[in-house]
């Protein structure tokens, strides 16, 4: 095999790698692992096992379920706060052939038959932060706990990004949140995305053979009030993105 490797790559291969399979709450208590470390690339991230859970012929999940993903969301998080020193993350693996394999829990699901393609609950997670990149990440200040998140720029397109992950909340309750950029002020529109899973077990997943999608993805636009802040609820077990870029947002609901 050749490989062409650029010097922006070669010092990526220089750093270490990590390789985080967990569980959701593990993944949540990973959220400040790289706030004082070294720079690492996360070579493969998964939520693979429920809370308590251990072993790979034990109990691993089949596929990406809801609070998992969450749970990835928060480390995603985590890693996007450190994006100085984190140049890369993957998920992995990415893709699983339903009629034989030897991993069970991937991104995307497939057979030969094209109806068993499946996105999993996962899938929603990434696509969505992936679709809002930020060029600079911005100082955050506030508690963390329900509520994990990460805010900047994208200088291209002069925007202002917030992404944010709810997990266990104090008996099940909504979280308030308030987002005030500097120099943002009232009257400001931005787009906000919202990833739930309305059944509300946290153990759902998209099956292949059910092809259910029990993730459920709303997108509502929002005006800062006084003092340019841009309030706004979200669930338990919510993962949500706001984008002051507007009109990208628009054309893409219609
Ligand atoms: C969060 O709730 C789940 C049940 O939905 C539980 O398994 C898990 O241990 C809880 N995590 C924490 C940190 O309390
Ligand atoms: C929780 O927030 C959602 C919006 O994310 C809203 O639809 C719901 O009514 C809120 N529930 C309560 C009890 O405020």
């Amino acid at each position: 095999m050749m490989m062409v490797v650029t010097k922006k790559i070669l010092l990526c291969w220089s750093l270490p790698i990590y390789h985080p399979y967990r569980t959701p709450n593990a993944l949540v208590d990973e959220f400040d692992l790289f706030d004082n470390d070294v720079g690492h690339i996360v070579g493969e991230v998964a939520a693979t096992h429920p809370n308590g859970g251990t072993g790979w012929s034990g109990d691993l999940m089949p596929f990406p379920w809801w609070i998992g993903t969450v749970g990835e969301a928060v480390s995603l998080i985590g890693y996007e706060r450190n994006a100085d020193r984190i140049p890369a993350t993957f998920y992995a693996p990415v893709l699983r052939n339903m009629n034989r394999w030897q991993w069970a829990v991937t991104i995307v699901q497939f057979a030969a038959d094209p109806r068993l393609t499946t996105r999993s609950t996962s899938w929603y997670v990434w696509e969505l932060f992936a679709a809002h990149p930020m060029t600079h990440t911005l100082p955050a200040e506030g508690e963390f706990d329900p509520l994990y998140y990460v805010s900047g720029t994208n200088e291209d397109k002069s925007s202002y990004i917030w992404k944010g992950a709810v997990y266990n909340t104090t008996n099940h309750e909504n979280v308030s949140v308030s987002i005030s950029f500097e120099g943002v002020e009232a009257g400001r529109k931005a787009a906000l995305t919202v990833l739930t899973n309305p059944g509300g077990d946290p153990f759902a997943y998209n099956d292949p053979h059910t092809g259910v999608n029990i993730v459920s993805k709303d997108t509502v636009f929002l005006s800062a009030g006084d003092g340019g802040a841009f309030e706004f609820q979200l669930p338990e077990l919510s993962v949500a993105v706001l984008d002051t870029d507007y009109e990208s947002a628009c054309k893409k609901k219609k």
